[in-house]
């Protein structure tokens, strides 16, 4: 099989979204934290009446209807998460309702967990499904989606939610890079959900922010090690047309280019700067020697080289913030709804041959840097398929922008009043959310019912 990737995207947000400024003043944080300081605009939220399964159900009916793909298409579907509702019971098996007329449940794979890297393992476990001998040429489906919050206090900016789902086979016009990975996985206490009665996180801010830094180094140099044998020359940020990372906030992102730019500089002892940027490096020759480790916090390093990096920031990765600073974290889809942002912001016909890095990174923690080559495939994605096309792919995203748009502002007194219902209702039995489908989007699945032994029922607006 050949070029096993994307073949169609799909991403959904919640219709209420809050104003970060607005937040910032209600939370009484200094101003401009989070809008300067963490680089974020708005953030979505849902009410009682969503949750993980309605948000991956609402993604993928959206997804097969406008790809026009029938359900018996399907061989593998893979979910990627961290909003557990059930301890036992997988986010995909509620997703099988949707294959019920279909009657296809002949369909591989269960839920993949850890942190924001769950979607990413999803994806993984799918190109490796369609290389593999179990492969019976039906299309995989993968699916990634979060509500993210915090408790009251200076994380709660950084929350978010949504979902992505993404059609995979073969002659993709989105192409995993073969045998180009780099990966990280360590044990640490960064973030991690050890009460299952409550939705939220224990967050230490700092130790996470250092744990995502210190998985980029590790991952970039060895996806480096391993581009470097195949082009036979050093591989840097510069061969990276576009670089899209998991978002927690948009200044992360930045300080993350930055990051990448530190590791090209020390790697390269001869005085290495891409001669187009020569001269916003040539100032900082005093680094050349400083070990990547020690770095990591040293706020003197991380200014001078985010201002270095400005340009490369803007030229590579500013556009894959659309979704992230607007609609915030959205964990295991975060890093796909930032690729959504690149296919949406920049002219189709400059996206062609463009090579895409993709960095993921889940707490606890799990981080994989891998990439993808942009094509125009002319043979068909699977012989029971039709062609899919980088052209079909963009047009079916067109309404993401007006979407965007079109959501509704809620005060920050509201967005608390949501959260503290979710409180109330989390992990309850017998009751009908409260919440009003006024806001949902036509189309929308929302959880209407959980009888008295837990069982939940979804109905589509
Ligand atoms: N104007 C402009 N900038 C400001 C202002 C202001 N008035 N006030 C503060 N800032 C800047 C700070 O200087 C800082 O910028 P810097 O990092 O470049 O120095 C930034 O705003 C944030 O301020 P902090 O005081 O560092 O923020 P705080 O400690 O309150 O919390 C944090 C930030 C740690 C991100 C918190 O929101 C959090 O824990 N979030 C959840 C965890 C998270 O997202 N971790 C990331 C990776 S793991 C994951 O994906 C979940």
């Amino acid at each position: 099989v050949e070029n096993v990737g994307i073949l169609a995207i799909e991403v959904y947000f919640p219709n209420t979204y809050v104003d970060q400024s607005a937040l910032e003043h209600y939370d009484k944080a200094p101003k401009g934290k989070y809008t300067i300081g963490l680089g974020q605009k708005e953030m979505g939220f849902c009410d009682d009446n969503e949750d993980v399964v309605s948000l991956c159900l609402t993604v993928v009916a959206q997804l097969m209807e406008k790809n026009k793909i029938s359900y018996t298409n399907i061989g593998r579907l893979e979910v990627g998460t961290e909003t557990l509702i059930d301890k036992s019971k997988s986010v995909k098996s509620c997703l099988m309702q949707l294959f019920e007329e279909s009657g296809n449940f002949d369909v591989e794979g269960v839920d993949s967990i850890n942190a924001c890297y769950g979607g990413t393992n999803a994806l993984f476990n799918a190109i490796a499904w369609v290389e593999s001998s179990a492969w019976d040429g039906r299309l995989a489906l993968v699916v990634c989606g979060d509500i993210a919050v915090y408790a009251k206090g200076n994380a709660r900016c950084t929350g978010g939610a949504g979902s992505v789902a993404m059609l995979i086979g073969v002659n993709a016009p989105l192409v995993l890079d073969p045998g180009l990975r780099g990966t990280c996985i360590k044990h640490a206490y960064d973030f991690y959900k050890p009460e299952f009665t409550s939705e939220y996180p224990y967050v230490d801010g700092p130790l996470s922010v250092c744990s995502y830094l210190t998985a980029l180094d590790a991952c970039y140099s060895i996806f480096c090690q391993k581009a470097e044998k195949s082009i036979g020359k050093p591989f840097t940020l510069e061969n990276f047309d576009y670089m899209v990372f998991h978002s927690p906030y948009c200044k992360l992102v930045q300080k993350s280019v930055a990051r990448m730019a530190l590791n090209d500089f020390i790697k390269n002892k001869t005085g290495y700067y891409p001669e187009k940027y020569s001269t916003a490096f040539k100032s900082l020759s005093q680094f050349r020697n400083v070990s990547l480790d020690e770095s990591i916090g040293d706020r003197n390093i991380e200014k001078s080289f985010m201002a270095a990096s400005t340009e490369l920031f803007q030229q590579k990765t500013l556009q894959s913030l659309l979704l992230p600073s607007r609609v915030g974290n959205m964990y295991t889809s975060s890093l796909y709804s930032s690729l959504v942002s690149i296919l949406i912001s920049v002219p189709s016909e400059e996206l062609i041959n463009r090579r895409i890095g993709m960095f993921a990174y889940g707490s606890g923690f799990a981080a994989s840097m891998f990439s993808i080559t942009i094509m125009n495939p002319t043979y068909s994605a699977s012989p029971k398929a039709r062609d899919f096309r980088l052209g079909d792919i963009i047009s079916n995203l067109k309404d993401v922008k007006t979407q965007l748009d079109n959501r509704k502002c809620f005060e920050p007194s509201e967005f608390t009043k949501a959260l503290e219902r979710r409180e109330t209702t989390h992990c309850r039995a017998n009751y009908t959310p409260g919440s009003s489908i006024e806001h949902l989007r036509p189309g929308t699945f929302y959880l209407s019912l959980v009888d008295e032994k837990y069982r939940r029922s979804y109905t589509r607006k």
